[in-house]
């Protein structure tokens, strides 16, 4: 499919914008600073931390996988069975006894995301959500694809 131009000025930490890429959700999501700190706190709880996976990008291979820490640039597709995840930023839900700092949580069989689509660990879900390939055409314009 064609790549997507996205336009982010105006996209204010907290807020997330959901394109179509290829059919699927692309969501592109402006962290604030402690979303960025929650990243580095929950490494314990998470299967694959740094994105080991070999079928991640380079630069999905650290803590907020992206090419600007608080930018996300994520596909929005559970990597159970391929429901799309509910954006819950703030969200403690049910089973995760406060623990979860908030992220992606899908409802399908009920696998929890943090705010760089990193699979917790315990979940049916086993591997972190996919980084699309994207690049920056200039400061606040995005090219996914
Ligand atoms: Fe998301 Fe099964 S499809 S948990």
């Amino acid at each position: 499919g064609a790549p997507v131009e996205v336009d982010i000025t105006g996209l204010e930490p907290g807020e997330l914008i959901n394109v179509k890429w290829r059919g699927d959700p692309v969501w592109l999501f402006r962290r604030t600073d402690q979303n960025l700190d929650d990243l580095e706190g929950i490494r314990d709880r998470l299967r694959d931390p740094d994105s080991d996976e070999p079928q991640q990008p380079e630069y999905a291979r650290n803590t907020h996988r992206s090419i600007e820490p608080e930018l996300m640039v994520m596909v929005g597709i559970c990597t159970h069975l391929g429901c799309s995840p509910l954006f819950r930023p703030d969200q403690t839900p049910e089973g995760m006894d406060g623990e979860w700092p908030g992220g992606f949580f899908c409802p399908c069989h009920g696998s929890y995301f943090d705010l760089a689509g990193r699979v917790f660990r315990g979940v049916p879900a086993d591997k972190n959500m996919e980084v699309p390939p994207y690049y920056f055409m200039d400061d606040d314009t995005v090219l996914v694809g």
